[in-house]
């Protein structure tokens, strides 16, 4: 075993898309998806709420915990700067990933939700004033509707949303209204969280900026599941979590132009994040330390760049492949179900399978489920409007990843039969 942190990059050559994935290598990555759940295999279908973890994860952060742990960016010893170049080394990770222009311009943060608090409490509470706008989108979930309203209550501006039509798609003319000269941030989903939708982000960004109104992008649902490219989006800002990209929880990235981080106030205030502190002044240090106060998350950051490597060495053209083909043929198994209905159908999808079933109320399909295995998140998913738009409280959402099987959708598929059979 080494006695120093994995610095090298993620993976720079690429499979090729043509080969298709070797899923029984791939599921045997995880060790979780050998347990069982009420004595059934388990069918793990949760990966919207979070993904399971691959070994390199898990040995990344326990390598790190037995082998070269301290703190970083403050000490001269050995462990510290190994520590360091790890912690810094998972930053340049990211920056490839999202094809950032700098690392500079990459804030690890706890989460998506933190990130888009950050940049509402500061970008947003420094340019939104009373009378101003701020839109979303009628598919957002709640971390991207809340710390807005927040923003807005105390300031006295208002908060809009972009209507969806009833196949959970933007209405693009009607978002482009909403765009005005009070607009003074679009905050979007890349891709909607319950019901899969894959927003037109390149061209909805293309009429943002046309208006002079920069862009937030919501990435948890998208990290895992497409490209980003983020100089090629010129998007101002991107957010993901590292717990839904098989990456530990309690971390996360926020991507912002440098030009835009250069000029924001810093969100928290302690130890990093500063150059120098007197009681008459502090200098804030330079980015991105400058958002990074206190203690980080230093094992979650070696756990995410671990993942980024992971999903780097299968390429995410072969995952979304992969997933795509499971999602055409969960679509076509469920609409064989008698009474049941999906909720949401985007032309362009991530698998996402969120349905309700005539009789049979979510939760009682997410118990039946489980006894036979198989894990579903049932409810509003954080996205109360969007179960408002299609007049329902709650679904059962069905979310894959790439270790899922085609018999993993047949056991969904008769799980759900079994619950019709019992409450329908
Ligand atoms: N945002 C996560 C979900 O959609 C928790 O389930």
């Amino acid at each position: 075993m080494s006695a120093s942190p994995d610095l090298r990059p993620a993976t720079e050559v690429r499979p090729s898309s043509a080969v298709a994935i070797d899923i029984s290598a791939v599921r045997r990555d995880f060790p979780i998806l050998s347990r069982q759940v009420h004595g059934r295999p388990l069918v793990y279908l949760d990966n919207a709420a979070s993904s399971q973890k691959p070994r390199a994860v898990i040995e990344a952060e326990r390598s790190l915990y037995e082998e070269y742990y301290a703190n970083v960016h403050r000490g001269v010893h050995t462990l510290s700067m190994a520590s360091t170049d790890a912690y810094e080394a998972a930053r340049s990770k990211a920056q490839r990933f999202l094809n950032a222009g700098s690392p500079r311009e990459i804030i690890f943060t706890r989460g998506t939700t933190e990130a888009i608090n950050l940049v509402a409490a500061t970008f947003g509470r420094s340019r939104v004033r009373a009378g101003d706008e701020v839109l979303v989108s009628g598919l957002e979930h709640h971390s991207n509707i809340v710390p807005w309203q927040m923003v807005c209550e105390e300031k006295g501006a208002r908060l809009r949303a972009a209507p969806i039509n009833d196949d959970g798609e933007i209405v693009l003319d009607e978002l482009a209204k909403r765009l005005t000269t009070r607009t003074r941030i679009l905050a979007l989903a890349h891709v909607s969280n319950a019901l899969g939708t894959v927003n037109p982000v390149a061209q909805i960004i293309e009429m943002a900026h046309a208006r002079g109104v920069p862009v937030l992008l919501d990435g948890a649902q998208a990290a895992p599941h497409v490209e980003v490219d983020v100089q090629a989006l010129g998007c101002d800002f991107y957010a993901f979590s590292g717990h839904k990209i098989y990456g530990p929880s309690g971390i996360g990235v926020l991507y912002g132009k440098a030009s835009l981080l250069e000029e924001m106030p810093p969100y928290q205030g302690g130890g990093d994040m500063i150059l120098s502190v007197s009681f008459e002044k502090t200098t804030y240090n330079e980015l991105p330390y400058k958002f990074e106060a206190g203690t980080p998350n230093i094992a979650g950051v070696v756990g995410l760049g671990a993942a980024l490597d992971w999903v780097g060495g299968i390429g995410l053209d072969r995952i979304a492949a992969h997933e795509h083909g499971l999602l055409e043929q969960g679509t076509r198994r469920l609409q064989e179900v008698p009474g049941l209905k999906i909720i949401g159908t985007a032309r362009d999808k991530v698998a996402v399978l969120s349905f309700v079933v005539e009789g049979v109320h979510p939760h009682d399909m997410g118990t039946v489920l489980d006894y036979e295995g198989v894990a579903v998140r049932t409810g509003h998913h954080c996205a109360q409007p969007v179960m408002e738009r299609f007049g329902v409280p709650a679904t059962t959402r069905a979310s894959l990843a790439v270790y899922n099987t085609k018999e993993e959708i047949d056991v969904l598929v008769e799980g759900i039969q079994k619950a019709r059979e019992m409450f329908a």
